[in-house]
């Protein structure tokens, strides 16, 4: 099998991809509890949806847990990125817990949304997947007024008590032209329907799937980087598939199947925004041990955004 797959290759690699500024503001308030609480720090559900991230913090003394029930009265806790409900935030006060929010600011803002559209007996559509952790928190924002949305054949069928006070929110790591009919679907069938001032969907997530997506028209075979609970890596792998490209989730460089790239002589690379950018690095060099490659970059847009530390580890 591995003679089949030896090969020289041309390699495109995304940008940008891999780490957003949510996620490295998130693993650095973990590395900052550490440091100035000493181990363990809690950090509640995974800090961000990577399985090698997870393993290096809980190497640095970070101990994951489900739910806040598991975690000693008093003791120092993080939560994680994709945010919660109040509801866990008011379990944390009842058992005495030291908090630091690593909730992204942009995830922060959608609540604040939610927050704000549920008037009494309105309903807010939150376009998203109703069991991933971000939106099971964003509609804890308001239980009582949230229906969820998972893609336009719902937005065609969901009702609302009072179909003249509806708005609506989206999850931030969607495919950005499904969400974009979803909302359509919407508007045309509740024409007051209220929107989020600015756009739900993160600018990591746009930005990954056009730089995958410029990338996909320009190879034969696309491997996203990215833990297979990352909706965002998932929606890269759709994005690419989407271009006419087959597109494969890896974990890292071992999960690459030699049958993949028998033939393929121009790979493209990317990684969801919460997987780290050594893994890139790892698979590159992986292929290389098939065949001389040479690596070259696609860059769609430069990010530049950073967000500031919580002040409990400023
Ligand atoms: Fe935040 Fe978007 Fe990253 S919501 S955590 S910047 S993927």
């Amino acid at each position: 099998e591995w003679y089949d797959a030896a090969l020289d290759r041309d390699v495109l690699l995304a940008g940008p991809r891999s780490f957003c500024a949510g996620v490295e503001r998130a693993i650095e308030i973990v590395g900052r509890a550490l440091q100035s609480h000493g181990a363990p720090v809690y950090v509640r559900r995974q800090i961000v949806h990577n399985a090698h991230v997870v393993q290096d913090l809980q190497r640095k003394g970070a101990i994951f847990v489900q739910e806040v029930e598991e975690i000693p009265r008093g003791a120092v806790t993080v939560l994680a990125a994709h945010g919660v409900a109040p509801s866990v935030r008011q379990q944390a006060r009842e058992r005495d817990l030291v908090v630091i929010d690593a909730t992204c600011p942009l995830v922060a803002k959608v609540h604040t949304e939610v927050r704000r559209f549920a008037a009494p007996g309105s309903t807010v559509f939150l376009i998203g997947h109703a069991d991933h952790e971000e939106v099971v928190g964003t509609r804890g924002e308001a239980p009582e007024n949230v229906v969820v949305v998972d893609n336009p054949d719902e937005a065609a069928r969901v009702q609302a008590v009072r179909p003249d006070r509806v708005s609506y929110v989206t999850q931030t790591t969607l495919a950005v032209e499904e969400a974009q009919e979803s909302a359509r679907v919407l508007r045309d069938r509740f024409p007051t329907l209220r929107a989020p001032a600015r756009d739900d969907i993160c600018y990591a997530t746009s930005n990954r799937q056009q730089a995958v997506r410029a990338v996909a028209a320009d190879t034969e075979l696309v491997l996203v980087v990215g833990s297979q609970n990352s909706s965002n890596s998932r929606r890269l792998v759709e994005v690419a598939e989407a271009a006419g490209t087959p597109a494969h989730l890896v974990e890292d460089a071992t999960e690459v199947d030699l049958a993949w790239l028998r033939g393929v002589r121009r790979v493209g690379i990317t990684a969801g925004a919460s997987a780290p950018p050594s893994l890139v690095d790892e698979l590159v060099h992986a292929l290389s041990g098939l065949g001389a490659v040479e690596a070259a970059e696609s860059s769609v847009v430069d990010e530049h955004v950073q967000f500031t530390l919580p002040r409990e580890v400023s």
